[in-house]
């Protein structure tokens, strides 16, 4: 069975409460139970981690880069600036889905740059939790075509 990392970055453990216009009332751990529930149907593991540090996510990366078929990535605000995130994505060698709750291309103008997007394979940005799970479907089919 391949396992899938799924990364959320900065401050996505606050769903549900932080500026739930943008990101709705549904919380991390609600968006991670659709994620496993979809999983499931997939036949695939997945390795989930949040975290609020760089650093962490990096190591997360480098640590898992040997078992990990894929990666499913919400880099949060490290999306925008984050080179040393994008070396890591792309120095594994994985494929990569970029995915964002919000239509970070209807928002501020720093919001519309990703410095991700090069080393990943798609961006599915604007649907919600619908952008995790049709990301992790992407994923999938892509593994199943070329791993
Ligand atoms: C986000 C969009 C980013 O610009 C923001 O910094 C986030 C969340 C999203 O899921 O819409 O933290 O990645």
């Amino acid at each position: 069975m391949i396992s899938i990392l799924v990364i959320h970055g900065p401050n996505l453990n606050l769903l549900g409460e932080r500026e739930p216009g943008h990101y709705g009332r549904r919380t991390l751990a609600e968006l991670d139970r659709e994620l496993y529930s979809q999983a499931q149907k997939l036949g695939i593991r997945l390795l989930i981690l949040q975290s609020n540090h760089e650093g962490v996510l990096i190591d997360f990366i480098h640590e898992q880069r040997r078992t990990a078929a894929g990666i499913l990535i919400n880099p949060g605000a490290l999306t925008h600036y984050s080179y040393a995130l994008r070396d890591a994505i792309a120095g594994v060698n994985l494929p990569a889905i970029e995915v964002h709750l919000s239509d970070i291309h209807k928002r501020e103008a720093f919001r519309r740059k990703s410095v991700i997007r090069e080393v990943c394979l798609e961006q599915v940005s604007g649907k919600g939790f619908d952008s995790y799970l049709e990301g992790l479907k992407l994923l999938v089919d892509y593994i199943g075509k070329n791993g």
